[in-house]
């Protein structure tokens, strides 16, 4: 295996600044700017992202390779976040990419940011840190996506299911909102469902056939036993927060289990991972677990900071694509949607 080769990952896709260095497949740094600027709009506005993320590269690019104990010349190339994203913010980090690659005379490498978060499991922080063996199932839920993904080798994936309408973090999100809850609404829910009872409401679960999913009629059942509830109780909100959350989250991982042991059952796969944004939720991380506990097979839950956008993840990715010599040129443009 080629030697010292050594990755910087830069990741503006959404509303993290983030870059990362990865050596040999270990990570040496990962740093990431998040963005407090959209709090107050209820989410993410992508003029403001855009902004942002042009106030954070250079400092944070800067950090990652400080952070890192390397220095610019040690670098092999660059792997920057092509899309799927917001395009004012992916140009950022694709066009520092290019600057920085002519400036040090070394190539690009473009990343599919959900191959991104996939790959996330092969971030090691040590040599003897457990990677997934292939083929594995790997559930990918954020806030704009919600797949299962048959991963058979780092740039062979198949998407055996996908949302057909909301993402299970828009759901999360959506119904948060509801309750009156700051945006992203995920973790919140998140926190309070740990003081409730996940029974105590009962919420609409899709009968979609196949392994797609579907969060909008729970969505809309949600949005409607909360408008019935307030017309009896106005204060019905908030006497029940954590029972809702509670049981909100507990439906959206019944959906979520039922497709991947389908899938699971489908394709005789022995090893499941999660990542995405909604892969951070404790009732998701702990449902996941028990799951392949209980069917004996291998789970791979990321570290926290590697299941919401990150560098580090780009970085891995950028490292396999290197190893096989695949290059980007400096024509390719972002790309606002994609799939795996
Ligand atoms: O992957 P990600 O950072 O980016 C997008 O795809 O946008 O995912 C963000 C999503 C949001 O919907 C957020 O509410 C959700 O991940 N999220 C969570 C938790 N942490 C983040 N959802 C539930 N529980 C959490 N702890």
């Amino acid at each position: 295996m080629e030697q010292n080769v050594t990755i910087l990952g830069i990741e503006s896709s959404c509303d993290d600044t983030s870059a990362a260095v990865v050596r040999d497949g270990i990570l040496l740094s990962n740093v990431i700017a998040s963005q407090s600027v959209h709090e107050e709009y209820g989410g993410v506005v992508p003029e403001l992202a855009s902004r942002a993320h042009q106030q954070n590269i250079v400092p944070v690019v800067d950090a990652a390779i400080r952070r890192a104990g390397i220095s610019k010349g040690d670098l092999s190339a660059i792997a920057f976040t092509r899309g799927p994203g917001l395009l004012g913010s992916l140009l950022v980090g694709t066009s520092f990419a290019k600057g920085l690659s002519l400036g040090l005379r070394i190539p690009i490498v473009d990343v599919n940011h959900l191959h991104g978060h996939v790959l996330s499991h092969f971030v090691r922080r040590a040599p003897e840190d457990e990677v997934p063996a292939y083929p594995f199932l790997c559930l990918l839920i954020s806030g704009g996506n919600s797949q299962i993904i048959l991963v058979r080798n780092y740039n062979d994936m198949e998407i055996l299911g996908r949302t057909i309408d909301d993402a299970a973090g828009e759901a999360f999100d959506k119904c948060a909102k509801t309750m009156g809850l700051p945006y992203p609404g995920g973790p919140h829910i998140d926190r309070l469902a740990a003081q409730g009872n996940p029974k105590a409401f009962k919420f609409a679960k899709p009968h979609i056939p196949g392994l797609d999913y579907s969060f909008s009629g729970l969505k809309t059942s949600f949005l409607y036993t909360l408008r019935d509830a307030r017309k009896l109780d106005p204060d019905f909100i908030g006497k029940n927060l954590p029972d809702l959350a509670a049981s909100l989250q507990a439906t959206i991982i019944e959906i979520l289990i039922d497709k991947l042991a389908k899938a699971v059952e489908q394709t005789g796969v022995t090893t499941v991972a999660i990542g995405g944004g909604v892969s951070a939720n404790s009732g998701v991380r702990a449902a996941v677990a028990d799951f392949c506990a209980s069917r004996g097979l291998k789970a791979f839950i990321p570290e926290r900071a590697f299941t919401t956008d990150n560098a580090a993840m780009v970085a891995m990715a950028g490292y396999f694509k290197y190893l096989d010599r695949q290059f980007c040129t400096y024509d390719e443009v972002p790309y606002a949607r994609v799939s795996v």
